[in-house]
Parts: structure tokens; C-alpha cells; sequence
């Protein structure tokens, strides 16, 4: 081999190590994270906060914990806000079972409520307010079990937003436990 093919070489193969290596690290990160989260939190399913945080492409590339709180606080988000959308849809329905209507009417104001917090939540983390991080992940939290509450109280009532409140509460314990991680990382770090 000639010297510029071999530089050539070495540096292409350690690019490509370097790509591998951070793919598995993240791969390891997400993991690690959900096992932790599933063995504290009862509410939380391993695959399920596996395969949500993997199936965001950024989490190929999250390198910190830190990294998969923001990136798990937005993914709550984005769920709130579509699920708002749906709501809001099913609500101008005219197949609408009027007896639906008045806790449709709730969901939608919970989930904007919801959407706002998490809002709020993305912006206290990326100030290190932890605490009001955690807060605001809480309150959003309640919307979805207060929603599916309200068909309960109808007359029959069938909830057409049960699998979306399941996955809005499960969405919202991750983010909570990777962001209360962070914090206890943060305070673990002040004490030494
Ligand atoms: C919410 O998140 C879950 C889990 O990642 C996903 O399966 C579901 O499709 C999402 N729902 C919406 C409305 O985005």
C-alpha cells in the first residue's frame, strides 16, 4: 500500500468505527435508561420506552442522559399535540354521539393544557430548572387519565381516546424519570 491510500484507508475505517461506536453507544444509553425507568416506575413497560425513544431519529445520535430527557420531553409533546388535533377532529364530527360531546369538550381543553406544560417543560430543562421541569411533566400527566375519566362518568360512554391516553401517561413517566435521573446525577455530582 502506498502511504496516501493507507492514510486513506485508516481514516475511512475510523470513520466508520467512530459512526458504529456511537450508534451502539446510544443504542446502550436508551436501553440502560428504560431498565432503570421500568424498574422504579411500575407504569412504565420496557419495550414500550425502548421503541418510542428509539423511533426518534435524533436518539441515534443522543450521547448524555441529559440528551434523552430533552429528546423524551419533546416526544410527550409532539404525542399531546397530535392527539390534541385528533380531539379536536372528532369533536366537529357530525357522527358524534352527542353524549360524547361534553368530555371531548374536556379532553381538548386538557390536552391543550398538557401542551402548554410540556411546553413550559422543554424550556425549564434546557434552563437546568429541573424542578419545574418535573412539574410541568406532572401536570400534563394528569390530563390524559382525567380525559379517559370522563367517558367513565357517561351514561355507556366508550372512550374512543383510551390507547392514546395510555401512550400520552406512559410518554409522560418516561420523561418524568429521565428527567428526575438527571437531577439526582446533578446532585450527586454537587456532593463530591
Ligand atoms: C404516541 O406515542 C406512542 C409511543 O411512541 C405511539 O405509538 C403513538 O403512535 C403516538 N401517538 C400519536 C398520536 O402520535
Amino acid at each position: 500500500m502506498t502511504p496516501p491510500f493507507a492514510i486513506f484507508v485508516l481514516f475511512s475505517l475510523s470513520f466508520f468505527l467512530c459512526c458504529c461506536f456511537n450508534g451502539a453507544i446510544a443504542a446502550d444509553l436508551i436501553q440502560e435508561t428504560c431498565k432503570k425507568s421500568a424498574q422504579k416506575d411500575p407504569n412504565i413497560n420496557y419495550k414500550f420506552c425502548v421503541t418510542s425513544l428509539e423511533a426518534v431519529p435524533k436518539s441515534h445520535n443522543a450521547m448524555s442522559l441529559k440528551s434523552l430527557a430533552r429528546i423524551s420531553i419533546k416526544l410527550a409533546k409532539t404525542n399531546a399535540t397530535r392527539t390534541r388535533s385528533y380531539v379536536k377532529k372528532l369533536s366537529k364530527s357530525k357522527t358524534l354521539n352527542p353524549r360524547d360531546k361534553p368530555p371531548l369538550t374536556d379532553c381538548l381543553e386538557l390536552y391543550s393544557d398538557a401542551v402548554d406544560s410540556l411546553k413550559a417543560a422543554v424550556k425549564a430543562f434546557k434552563s437546568k430548572d429541573y424542578s419545574k421541569a418535573n412539574v410541568e411533566v406532572s401536570s400534563a400527566m394528569d390530563a390524559p387519565s382525567t380525559c379517559e375519566e370522563g367517558f367513565q362518568e357517561t351514561k355507556g360512554g366508550v372512550s374512543p381516546l383510551t390507547k392514546r391516553n395510555k401512550d400520552m401517561f406512559q410518554l409522560c413517566a418516561i420523561a418524568l424519570s429521565i428527567i428526575n435521573m438527571v437531577s439526582k446525577e446533578l446532585t450527586l455530582k454537587e456532593e463530591l
